[in-house]
């Protein structure tokens, strides 16, 4: 172990992130623009607050992905107050689980007085994750596509139009990852992945351009969309009633419960808004651009 117990206070930003982008299952994801903070203090015990007492436990995902960085980085780990703020809904599908792995992973490395090393936050966060597709874009920023290759996670960066606009649609329940995985089939046939390969690629070169006929061509899902759509109870209605507002696309975000409307536009953002919100008022809607910007550290 190496360093002396930190006495400064670290904010860590993390963007919310969109998965799986329709075709792009498991390989491509999103930072978007609405960041959860966290800040990291020094204390005698280990405190978390900002979020539902049952998290204030050693058990806290942010706090088990700091020890877990000390451990795999050689640094000395020591008590904290780890103080969440975060508006991402609680729903599922806006990577709010990545936020907390790569918040507690650049925490170790910003108390300790080092540089974020987004190579190694990217790999160690992508074993405790699981999977790479939310934890790539909340580390690097943009549109980024994953896979692993012997222990390390490889990302590209891919551009995104800046007309582009992301309304999210968080119904008020949950659908679990786990529950999401076990919904779909354990082989596909070989024409689904010629299928999903050519209109993956298509879907990349269609986010950078911003060409909605290109975008709505593209983005027809065979692997995962069809299999996990009846997790969603609303999930068609909301779709029929985004598409026929004008959006260009309608996608599960990441493993759901949250939905996805890609849209042209702020008005045309604003009219499928309008429309979901109608359907549905219980819905938490919110607009949003792709993100640049992966996380971030500053000391306070
Ligand atoms: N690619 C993953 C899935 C994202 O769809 O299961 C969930 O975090």
């Amino acid at each position: 172990m190496i360093g002396e117990p930190s006495t400064t206070r670290v904010i860590v930003r993390v963007p919310a992130t969109s998965a799986n982008l329709g075709v792009g299952f498991d390989v491509l994801g999103l930072a978007l623009d609405l960041d959860a903070t966290f800040t990291f203090e020094p204390s005698e015990r280990l405190l978390v607050s900002g979020c539902d007492e049952s998290f204030n436990t050693p058990d806290n995902l942010v706090w088990r992905s700091y020890l877990m960085a000390c451990q795999e980085l050689g640094l000395a780990s020591q008590p904290l107050h780890i103080h969440e703020d975060s508006p991402i809904p609680a729903s599922g599908g806006l990577g709010s689980s990545s936020t907390c792995v790569v918040a507690g992973i650049v925490a170790a490395q910003a108390l300790a007085g080092r540089p974020i090393d987004r190579q190694k936050t990217l790999s160690l966060a992508t074993t405790i994750e699981g999977h790479p597709d939310n934890v790539a874009p909340a580390v690097m920023g943009g549109l980024v596509s994953s896979y692993i290759e012997g222990g390390d996670t490889i990302t590209t960066r891919w551009p995104v139009a800046p007309n582009l606009r992301f309304v999210c649609m968080a119904p008020p329940y949950r659908v679990l990852t786990s529950d999401a995985r076990m919904a779909l089939p354990s082989m596909v046939p070989m024409s689904s992945v010629s299928w999903q390969v050519g209109r993956c690629l298509a879907m990349v070169s269609a986010l950078a351009s911003g060409r909605g006929k290109d975008i709505r061509a593209c983005c027809h899902d065979r692997i995962h969309e069809p299999y996990r759509a009846p997790l969603i109870p609303d999930y068609e209605r909301l779709q029929e009633a985004s598409l026929q507002a004008g959006a260009i696309t309608f996608l599960i975000s990441g493993s759901g419960a949250t939905m996805l409307a890609i849209c042209d536009g702020d008005t045309s953002a604003r009219q499928v808004s309008d429309a979901a919100v109608a359907l549905m008022p219980e819905l938490w809607v919110r607009t949003m651009c792709a993100s640049e910007r992966g996380v971030s550290a500053s000391h306070l």
